[in-house]
């Protein structure tokens, strides 16, 4: 493996950390590091391998001699960057959603569409976070069995909205157990002990943004453009973990429960999680901090048990839906 050298885009927000963190563990290639942020954070000193590194801002001459540069600090920073990134000749991976839908711009999870990585014309885009933690739990199983149609509800965390939506989720939650008040600032609505409706944009089909990316990004990722998804995207109070209850529709008849365990503890990065003697599944807590995707649940849909089955996964946010991934695309082009 060539070292790389490479720079992180966002190096000091909620993903940003984990680039660098899973960049260590899985003993990335790396010749140098460059962390990268606004202004307000340069000078800051983070650490890699033991050593202090001190983070700068972001320019046009940052990514001079750079191979490839991660990114996560929001669409608009990425669609600034990336033509100076790719004049540069730097690779970019980049986590927002600016580039995922460009027909000559990868969208790639690393288990299921690697080969997708090598048509890139300077942009990666890493999918978004419920697309990579809902397809992690499918594509076993969609893999030998075509699916016709999935009915997805998510119940996503905090952390998905970055670093100051997870502190304002401790804030208000510990306002609300003093019974003091509390003025949310970067979510819509009171997040402490309740929950609502994913905050990113609402479409004129009724749809909100994040509910018709899983769509969307999902016929892109598997090249399959017959595959139909209906999601009801919900955050909950909840740190770092993604949850995510799935009922896939066959177009013949639907594998068998124990054909559905196999598939999935053989499938890398899923963890089969389903013990129904004690009441044992997919919980975000566990999943937080780990690299696999948890599934359970599994379970024939007693309204349709010739054709579909209920899984429920949930996936640590910042890792498999962002860093881990990204990181994992890096690797596919060292
Ligand atoms: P900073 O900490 O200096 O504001 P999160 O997703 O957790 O909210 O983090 C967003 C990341 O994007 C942070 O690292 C943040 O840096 C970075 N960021 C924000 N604005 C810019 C900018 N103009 N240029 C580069 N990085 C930025």
């Amino acid at each position: 493996m060539s070292e790389k050298s490479v720079a992180i885009v966002g190096a000091t927000g909620a993903v940003g950390i984990e680039f660098i963190q899973v960049m260590e563990k899985l003993n990335f290639p790396v010749s140098k590091l460059k962390l990268l942020a606004s202004k307000r954070s340069a000078g800051k000193k983070l650490k890699f391998r033991g050593e202090d590194c001190i983070v700068e801002e972001t320019s046009h001459d940052s990514f001079k001699n750079v191979d490839i540069a991660l990114f996560s600090a929001g669409s608009p920073i990425s669609r600034h960057y990336a033509d100076i990134v790719k004049e540069s000749g730097c690779v970019m991976i980049d986590n927002s959603s600016a580039f995922r839908m460009e027909p000559d711009v990868p969208l790639v999870i690393p288990e299921i569409n690697p080969e997708d990585a090598n048509n890139h014309h300077g942009i990666i885009s890493n999918p978004n976070c419920s697309t990579i933690i809902m397809l992690m739990a499918v594509y076993p199983i969609y893999k030998k069995y075509r699916v016709k149609r999935i009915v997805l509800s998510t119940y996503q965390a905090a952390s998905g909205a970055g670093w100051e939506a997870m502190e304002e989720l401790r804030k208000a939650s510990l306002a609300h157990l003093n019974n003091e008040p509390f003025e949310q600032k970067i979510m819509p609505h009171p997040y402490a002990f309740n929950l609502f409706s994913h905050n990113s944009k609402m479409l004129e089909n009724g749809y909100n943004e994040e509910e018709m990316k899983t769509f969307k990004e999902t016929r892109k990722i598997l090249h399959d453009s017959t595959i139909n998804i209906t999601a009801t995207c919900v955050r909950v109070p909840v740190f770092r973990a993604h949850s995510e209850s799935i009922n896939l529709e066959f177009v013949e008849m639907a594998p068998s429960v124990e054909e559905c365990r196999t598939l999935l503890a053989n499938f890398p990065g899923v963890q089969v999680v389903d013990d129904r003697q004690n009441n044992t599944f997919p919980m975000p807590l566990d999943a937080s901090g780990k690299y696999e995707c948890l599934v359970g649940r599994i379970r024939k849909d007693e309204s349709l048990p010739e054709k579909a089955i209920n899984l429920f996964v949930c996936g640590d946010q910042l890792l498999k839906g962002a860093a881990l991934n990204a990181v994992q695309i890096a690797l596919l082009l060292v």
